[in-house]
């Protein structure tokens, strides 16, 4: 994406900070365009969990992405800001923003989202996420994941201290609950029948990320 386009989505947000925020994470964070590659060219709805200010439905139309998008988020403050975005944006015609939580899920099928969201919830509410999520795909959508997994590297410390940053300044509410390991996740996703694919997906930053992958079998 070029500079002129994040600056673009950035000016949406109204808030000096998170204009901040949005131009640094759309220039350094590949998961948007990784998520992109994937469900672009589909017309499949996009349910995003845990959707934050809604960057990924921003992120999709700024790209020439027309799905439904529809984001999800139990952070009020989030999702008036990401509501006053798509406003701001003249995109009400196709992406929504809901204020819930994750055990709230509406009952759309299509492609699923859940980046950097599970490691806020125990490993219980993990496991029903996950079984919910796979419940939420059309035969052709794709459930995608980004997330940090629990591996004995430094690169999965060092999470652990952007975590603690987050949590006091606030942004994140509640912290981390559990980091999940890759058989944490891959294991519901088989028994879901669908087929996993892990990558690391680190970009710019010294964390310990992956994308993860699980279609339904074809
Ligand atoms: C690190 S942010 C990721 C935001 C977005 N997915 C992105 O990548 O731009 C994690 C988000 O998960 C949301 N979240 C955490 N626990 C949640 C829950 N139980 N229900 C709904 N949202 C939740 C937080 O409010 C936060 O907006």
């Amino acid at each position: 994406m070029d500079r002129a386009t994040r600056h673009r989505i950035a000016r949406l947000y109204d808030n000096r900070l998170q204009r901040l925020y949005v131009r640094s994470k759309l220039a350094s964070d590949p998961v948007y365009a990784a998520t992109a590659a994937i469900v672009g060219g589909s017309d499949l709805p996009l349910l995003d969990i845990g959707c934050g200010i809604g960057l990924l439905g921003q992120y999709l139309n700024a790209q020439g992405h027309s799905l439904p998008y529809l984001g999800l988020d139990h952070d009020e403050r989030k999702i008036k800001a990401g509501r006053r975005a798509v406003q701001h944006a003249g995109l009400g015609a196709v992406m929504a923003l809901h204020h819930a939580d994750v055990a709230e899920l509406p009952s759309v099928q299509g492609h699923v989202a859940l980046l950097d969201v599970l490691h806020y919830l125990s490993a219980a509410q993990q496991l029903t996420l996950l079984q919910a999520a796979a419940r939420h795909l059309a035969p052709q959508g794709c459930l995608i994941i980004r997330n940090v997994l629990r591996e004995p590297n430094w690169r999965f410390h060092a999470t652990g201290l952007e975590e603690f940053f987050l949590r006091t300044s606030g942004w994140i509410p509640g912290g981390v609950q559990h980091y999940p390991t890759a058989s944490e996740l891959r294991t519901p996703l088989e028994n879901a029948e669908l087929d996993v694919r892990f990558e690391s997906l680190r970009g710019r930053t010294p964390f310990n990320s992956y994308l993860i992958v699980a279609r339904p079998h074809r």
